[in-house]
């Protein structure tokens, strides 16, 4: 084969967009009932957006972005995630002067260079939200009650919810010197990487995934220590609301989350039977951002969903959404046949009945004959079959075959329409 879809990219097939337009649905219904509308966000930003907004030392800017010069010479990124484009949209559309609470959702691809494997792509679609100007913890419980729910839609019942508070700028620095202090002396176990995350970012030795230094951080200081008043009760707050909605939890000291803009609450969504790559959504707060990207103080919360993973874990059972099967197939025999089916592929079409034919035509293809034609009516599993014949039309009539009940009988030209429209509704 001459080409192939490039490493660590895939395509969705037929068969699995069900699933897509399954999970995409039932977010945008959820979204709207929580208030939400959708934002549509440039897949290309300039590169010091996410460089600054997702942080200089994080994996993600370090070593995973598609950075490329543009023609004008400017440093230009695909969106490795949403949050930073959202972020600059409301601040350069000054979305805060309509009102003070704003809820934002988006749906797209996001491209990260990362080693490819199972549940990890290269470009993968995230389904995001993001509420601007609230503080309240209640917003919090708010946001990731809506993340369980669309969960809970979409089937999937084996979920974990883990919790952190990774503080504010007055008690992560606290933080920040605990870890340092118990990383100090386990430099030589940490991998390469931790090492040089350890000079420029210690909090970032947190995500690591290698075995070794998940190891050694099991009994690294957790944030519980560090957490100054306001930010214990705000994360109390927190838990308050999710055991009003019923929601259960595990707090999780060491949760970071890999992107530096967090304050306060981060969350993440696991479901064990993924592998490795098991997040299946994560999120949190981070009440700097907008105004470190030039805009007012406006707190702000979000998560992202991985939609690759969420297909993956969904089994749609008889939850199948009405695919593009049709409903009827128009057998022809004959020329003036083959018109007239043309014509009324067209006619049926338009009332929104999905509708095939074999496209017949003696004068460009072999001739298909009525056998054939039915097979494929069959293949197709559709309920009715119209059969014209050059006699039939002569007499003004087409036949009507219930597939199902096996009958079939004639029917008025001008009529099959409306019939088809009255038992196919
Ligand atoms: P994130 O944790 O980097 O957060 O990504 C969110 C989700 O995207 C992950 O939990 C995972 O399901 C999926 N994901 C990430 N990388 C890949 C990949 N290479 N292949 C497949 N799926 C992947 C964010 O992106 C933040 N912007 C979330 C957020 C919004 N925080 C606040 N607002």
């Amino acid at each position: 084969m001459k080409y192939r879809a490039i490493k660590g990219v895939k395509d969705i097939l037929p068969g699995e967009t069900e699933k897509w337009y399954f999970i995409e649905k039932n977010a945008r219904d959820l979204f709207e009932t929580f208030g939400f509308s959708e934002i549509r966000i440039p897949i290309i930003e300039k590169t010091a957006l996410f460089a600054r907004g997702i942080g200089e030392t994080t994996d993600i800017v370090e070593k995973e972005m598609y950075s490329f010069e543009d023609k004008g010479g400017e440093s230009i990124t695909l969106r490795p995630e949403g949050t930073a484009s959202v972020v600059r949209a409301y601040i350069e559309h000054g979305l805060y002067n309509n009102h003070s609470l704003t809820k934002l959702y988006y749906m797209g691809p996001m491209f990260r260079h990362e080693r490819p494997q199972a549940g990890r792509y290269r470009q993968f679609y995230q389904i995001g939200a993001e509420i601007f100007g609230e503080d309240s913890p209640s917003i919090d419980a708010d946001i990731i009650t809506l993340l369980m729910d669309l969960f809970k839609r979409l089937g999937l019942n084996n979920i974990e919810l883990q919790l952190n508070s990774l503080g504010c700028e007055r008690c992560r620095p606290v933080f920040r010197e605990s870890l340092v202090d118990f990383l100090k002396k386990r430099l030589p176990m940490l991998c390469e990487d931790c090492n040089r995350r350890f000079e420029r970012n210690p909090l970032r030795v947190l995500d690591c995934k290698s075995k070794t230094c998940s190891e050694v951080m099991r009994d690294s200081p957790g944030m519980e220590g560090s957490r100054c008043e306001k930010c214990q009760r705000h994360l109390d707050g927190v838990i308050e609301y999710l055991l009003i909605a019923g929601i259960r939890y595990i707090l999780n000291p060491r949760l970071a989350r890999g992107l530096d803009y967090y304050t306060r609450t981060t969350f993440e969504i696991t479901d064990k039977r993924l592998g490795a790559q098991n997040a299946i959504a994560g999120g949190g707060r981070y009440d700097s951002l907008v105004k470190d990207f030039g805009g007012p103080q406006i707190s702000a919360i979000g998560f992202a969903i991985g939609v690759e993973r969420i297909v993956s874990l969904i089994d749609m059972g008889d939850k199948v959404i009405p695919g593009s099967s049709p409903e009827v197939y128009i057998a022809a025999l004959g020329e003036e046949a083959n018109r007239m089916a043309f014509d009324l592929l067209r006619q049926i079409r338009l009332r929104g009945i999905r509708c095939e034919t074999s496209y017949s035509d003696q004068r460009f293809v072999p001739k298909k004959s009525l056998k054939s034609q039915m097979k494929k009516a069959n293949q197709y599993g559709v309920s009715y079959t119209l059969i014209i014949g050059d006699n039939e039309l002569r007499n003004g009539k087409v036949i009507l075959r219930d597939m199902k009940k096996a009958e079939q009988e004639e029917v008025d030209i001008e009529d099959i329409v409306k019939v088809l429209v009255e038992r196919i509704g």
